[in-house]
């Protein structure tokens, strides 16, 4: 395994795998690698000739409050962790390799990226479909793996990847949890004890209400409601959004009839979390 840091380098490297017909597999990261990433890692292991992890926390998704410096690194642990599972690279490129130039072409998602986290991160999703469809230019990587945790994200994603015409299929997979239901993300090394216990309100109120529709509750209001309830039980947290929308447009659902996504974001403390479940009514 070989540890990138230069573009023009791993350019050249992808040629050459080109040239001899291999597949490529890109797992796009921010590093401070988990069980979830190791599952999108050991995905692409499998469905590819070479896999590609990049590892690069990326200014342009990060609002002007929110938590760039401060966002876990970890590299070494990271290159462990890719080593064990067979990663061929790891680009890891420094922020004035990725945007040299006073880069100032962006990519915006319209329509998808309104809603749920876009509404209260404006910016994130230029900065995310900017630097991914830059992965994909570089890496030219014939598959990419995206966690569904980030449902918004996957969606947005594969709408740039269809409009835009890229070369490359985008594979979602399923959010990994903690054994007492928390998913997995970077952010909850930032949890204390305390907030680490109340974090679990967020799975216990998308496990309610997955049972209400399992029980055939159709009201998009009502389902919102259910988690409302549930969260506001817990004096750490503090909802920024609950939402039922249409799996496909993620616009909102009134009346649940096919398959919907349900999405939340939540503050325990200071830390935001994010969740989410679908579900189909057939
Ligand atoms: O999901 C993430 O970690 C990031 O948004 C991504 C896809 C690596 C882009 O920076």
């Amino acid at each position: 395994m070989v540890l990138i840091k230069n573009i023009s380098e791993i350019k050249d490297l992808v040629s050459e795998w080109k040239k001899e017909g291999k597949t490529i597999g890109l797992v796009p990261t921010m590093g401070y690698l988990h069980e979830g990433h190791e599952s999108l890692i050991k995905k692409a292991r499998k469905e590819n000739d070479k896999v590609i992890v990049s590892v690069f926390v990326n200014p342009t998704q990060f609002g002007p409050n929110e938590d760039l410096e401060s966002y876990p690194r970890n590299i070494e642990k990271d290159r462990e962790l890719c080593e064990s599972c067979g990663v061929d690279v790891v680009f890891n490129p420094e922020p004035v390799e990725m945007y040299k130039n006073n880069a100032s072409t962006y990519i915006n998602v319209q329509g998808l990226t309104e809603g749920l986290c876009g509404a209260s991160r404006p910016i994130h999703f230029r900065g995310v479909c900017t630097v991914v469809s830059k992965l994909f230019n570089i890496t030219m990587a014939d598959r990419a793996y995206f966690g569904e945790k980030d449902a918004q994200q996957l969606a947005v994603v594969k709408k740039m990847v269809e409009d835009l015409n890229f070369n490359i299929d985008v594979v979602g997979c399923p959010i990994i949890r903690e054994k007492d239901g928390l998913a997995k993300s970077s952010r909850n090394t930032y949890l204390s004890k305390e907030e680490r216990v109340a974090a679990l309100i967020l799975n216990k109120s998308l496990n309610l209400a997955l049972k209400k529709l399992k029980n055939g509750e159709a009201s998009g209001e009502n389902v919102i409601n259910v988690i409302k309830g549930v969260i506001k039980e817990e004096p750490l947290a503090k909802i920024d959004y609950v939402e039922v929308v249409d799996s496909k447009t993620l616009k909102p659902v009134k009346k649940i009839e096919n398959s919907i996504l349900v999405a939340i974001a939540v503050y325990i403390g200071k830390t935001r979390l994010i969740d989410n479940f679908t579900f189909n009514r057939e």
